[in-house]
């Protein structure tokens, strides 16, 4: 049973037990109602308490139900709660933990709220592109007030049961048991008539049209393409202007509008992909962890500095070890700076500042670093000087350390091989800058334990990363994608193209930053380094050579002042140049390519259908798990716009015989060898079927 019922006493107590967060599914629905009428009929019982089993009390709808026949089955979460106010005897919710989403428009549909400290209280549903469908935008301004309610609606964010504890939402704070706690309360109020209802308090506010308009105004500033904010100021709008139950329909009609968008439907695909993503299907969940209390980091530059911060940030002492004094000291003086920055911007006290910098201590001897539990490798991208690192860490590393390399490109089997433990040796992808990027790329040897690939997992979520698993192979999942589509950006240019205008066309698109000003961001120099060495490996991938003749002159980005664009010192922005339009177009005239008129439409559909089609290699190939990893790599790595849910989700709700067909159109182009369909593309196309 999701949701038991049990007597004690005079009192009645409706536990919800539907794990993992009491999610009010249809059974546990049904349960509330259920109970509430076993209380109702036996005169012996005087009150009811709603409390929740386990991790708190409700986390709202089931959202594994939304778009089933079952989120529609009744009693639906609006009838419970229309039951449970009109129960003739008093209904206490007993709240700990979370009560968010539906879990919170139940206990607003109680009689009496009671909580502990430490219970997050929200109305999350805008972070699922959805607003509160059982009452809550109808209720939680009647009894918070309509400011306070709007904030909470409209942000989606937690606040703590403590911080409420002087509002009419709660009407006592229980210290100690909360069952007792709760029950000492119902019996309190046992004989109390009439019961009072959130329904029936009045919203106070001056000039509530006013501010209304001006939260209006705010959103609409702020929401970018989601349409649900929005909707979430109207839905409280009818709370001010219209009856309660008037209110509810403009609610209820605005709740069923949303659950059908794309939007919505993309941030669900974002919520549970992130908890997919630690899915691995031969890892069984109950993996014994290796214990992580400790970390060393080899390396001190751009990615080692951020690596350390982020063991310092989640309380872990870190070692970071290099080659050079003066290479240490610099990486160490990075990393307050960075502190300091952050300091600066309120987001960090001094004493945290001063914690979290006395977490990291500098090192030039390996013998200061065989202790720690997990060594990140992040030296420079070269086998020889990896070789030489994983040697030494085989070498001083206790028994049963992870030893792990933060390689962007390199084999990770080879690596492993340099030492006698290939089965504690994985690969950390992290994304610069490490320290703020979400995503972290886990790659899996063919050798790699699977308590190390489990205990990775885990240290990514301790480290506030998503982290994603991918096989091993050339650019892992992101960076093997994004070679396809930087290769179409590179042909775009030399078909007709300038960089502002893909940049411009992708970025209108959704995506944060468009592929010539993320290259100057990230140096080009990187790009034409691989790309020199693939001319060596697969002479017969073709690239334009333009990127080239760019790295030749010197145009590294933005660290050189010149890249793709211009940049002045002290500014980011970039400007276009005229020196690099002019190189392009003198390049397609030395191709003998007449340069054409490209529509955004063909720049959009080649970039990200590039992307979609080695998505499909990759997942056939097994390099990732399912297509909702890709999609997480996107969402959190590369920009990928979230409203539209990451490239394979985004295939998906274009239709995949759509994708199909376009990516035959462009075989049609100058380089139909970059066209080839992915079979599997082929495959669930043909079928009818989804990535997804
Ligand atoms: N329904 C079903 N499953 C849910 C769920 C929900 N509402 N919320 C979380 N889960 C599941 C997760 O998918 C995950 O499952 P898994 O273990 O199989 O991967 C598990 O619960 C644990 O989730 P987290 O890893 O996120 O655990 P945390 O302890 O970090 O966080 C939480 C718990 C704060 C409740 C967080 O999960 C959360 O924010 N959940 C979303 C809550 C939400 O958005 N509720 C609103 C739902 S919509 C609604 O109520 C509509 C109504 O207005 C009509
Ligand atoms: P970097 O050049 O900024 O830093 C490398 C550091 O390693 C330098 O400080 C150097 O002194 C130190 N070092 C070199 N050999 C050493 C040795 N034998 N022992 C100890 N220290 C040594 O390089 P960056 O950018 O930090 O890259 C490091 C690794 O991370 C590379 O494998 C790279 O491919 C990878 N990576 C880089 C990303 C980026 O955006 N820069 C993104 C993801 C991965």
């Amino acid at each position: 049973m999701t949701a038991t019922y049990r007597e004690q006493g005079d009192i009645a107590v409706v536990t919800l037990n539907n794990p993992p967060v009491n999610g009010l599914g249809y059974e546990t629905r049904k349960g509330i109602v259920d109970g509430i009428q076993r209380a109702i009929d036996n005169d012996a019982i005087r009150a009811i308490v709603i409390i929740g089993e386990g991790k708190g009390f409700s986390g709202g709808a089931d959202i594994r139900e939304f778009n089933t026949p079952k989120a529609l089955q009744e009693p639906w979460l609006q009838t419970v709660i229309r039951i449970v106010e009109d129960s003739s005897k008093p209904v206490i919710a007993a709240i700990h933990g979370v009560a968010m989403g539906g879990g919170l428009e139940l206990a607003l549909g109680c009689h009496y709220r009671v909580a502990v400290a430490g219970a997050q209280i929200a109305l999350p549903e805008v972070k699922l592109g959805i607003l509160p469908g059982a009452g809550g935008t109808q209720r939680l301004p009647r009894i918070l007030g309509l400011e306070p309610a709007l904030n909470m609606i409209i942000s989606g964010n937690p606040v703590m049961s403590d911080k409420l504890a002087g509002t009419k939402l709660f009407d006592q704070m229980i210290t100690g048991d909360l069952l007792e706690g709760a029950m000492t309360f119902a019996r309190s109020v046992a004989d109390a008539r009439p019961l009072p209802k959130v329904r029936d308090i009045k919203i106070q506010y001056p000039n509530a049209d006013g501010y209304l308009q001006f939260a209006r105004n705010t959103v609409r500033a702020v929401a970018g393409p989601f349409p649900a904010p929005f909707k979430c100021v109207e839905a409280v709008a009818a709370a001010v202007s219209k009856k309660f139950d008037d209110g509810l329909k403009v609610e209820r009609d605005l709740f069923l509008e949303l659950v059908q968008t794309t939007e919505s439907k993309a941030l669900r695909h974002a919520f549970f992909g992130e908890r997919a993503a630690s899915k691995i299907p031969d890892v069984p969940a109950d993996t014994l962890l290796r214990a992580i209390r400790s970390a060393a980091v080899i390396g001190a530059g751009t990615m080692g500095g951020g690596i350390a911060m982020n063991f310092a940030n989640a309380g872990i002492p870190v070692k970071v070890l290099e080659a050079k004094q003066e290479a240490l000291d610099k990486g160490l003086a990075t990393i307050r700076k960075n502190y300091e920055n952050s300091m600066r911007k309120g987001k960090l006290t001094q004493e945290q500042l001063d914690k979290r910098m006395g977490l990291i201590s500098g090192t030039l001897s390996y013998d200061d670093i065989g202790q720690a539990d997990i060594v990140i490798e992040a030296v420079f991208e070269d086998m020889g000087v990896k070789e030489a690192v994983f040697n030494k860490l085989d070498h001083v590393m206790k028994p049963g350390a992870i030893l792990a390399s933060n390689t962007s490109t390199l084999d990770i089997d080879k690596i492993a091989a340099f030492t006698k433990r290939p089965q504690d040796v994985i690969g950390t992808h992290f994304f610069s800058p490490a320290n703020v990027m979400k995503l972290l790329e886990i790659v899996r040897g063919a050798k790699t334990a699977k308590d190390v690939l489990a205990t990775t997992m885990a240290l990514a979520k301790t480290i506030r990363k998503t982290g994603v698993v991918s096989g091993v192979c050339d650019g892992f999942i992101g960076n093997r994608m994004v070679e396809q589509y930087i290769r179409q950006a590179g042909f775009l240019l030399e078909e007709g193209c300038l960089p502002e205008q893909v940049d411009k066309a992708i970025e209108k698109f959704g995506f944060a930053m468009g592929p010539f000003r993320m290259s100057d961001l990230a140096g080009n120099d990187i790009g034409w380094y691989i790309r020199k060495r693939r001319y060596v490996e697969k002479p017969d991938v073709t690239y334009s050579k333009i990127a080239d003749l760019l790295c030749e002159k010197g145009r590294f980005g933005q660290k050189t002042s010149a890249g793709w664009y211009d940049y002045k010192s002290g500014d980011r922005k970039a400007y276009p140049s005229d020196e690099v339009n002019q190189m392009i177009i003198a390049h397609s005239k030395d191709l003998g390519i007449e340069r054409r008129k490209i529509s955004d439409q063909e720049i959009v559909e080649r970039l990200v259908y590039a992307l979609v089609n080695e998505g499909a290699l990759i997942l056939d190939e097994g390099i990732a798990l399912r297509a909702s990893d890709i999609d997480m790599v996107y969402l959190t790595g590369y920009g990928f716009p979230l409203f539209r849910g990451g490239p394979m989700f985004y295939a998906d709700t274009v239709g995949l015989p759509n994708v199909l067909m376009s990516i035959h159109r462009y075989a049609k182009g100058r380089h139909p060898e970059a066209w080839i369909p992915a079979p599997l593309l082929s495959k669930l196309a043909s079928a009818g079927k989804t990535f997804n």
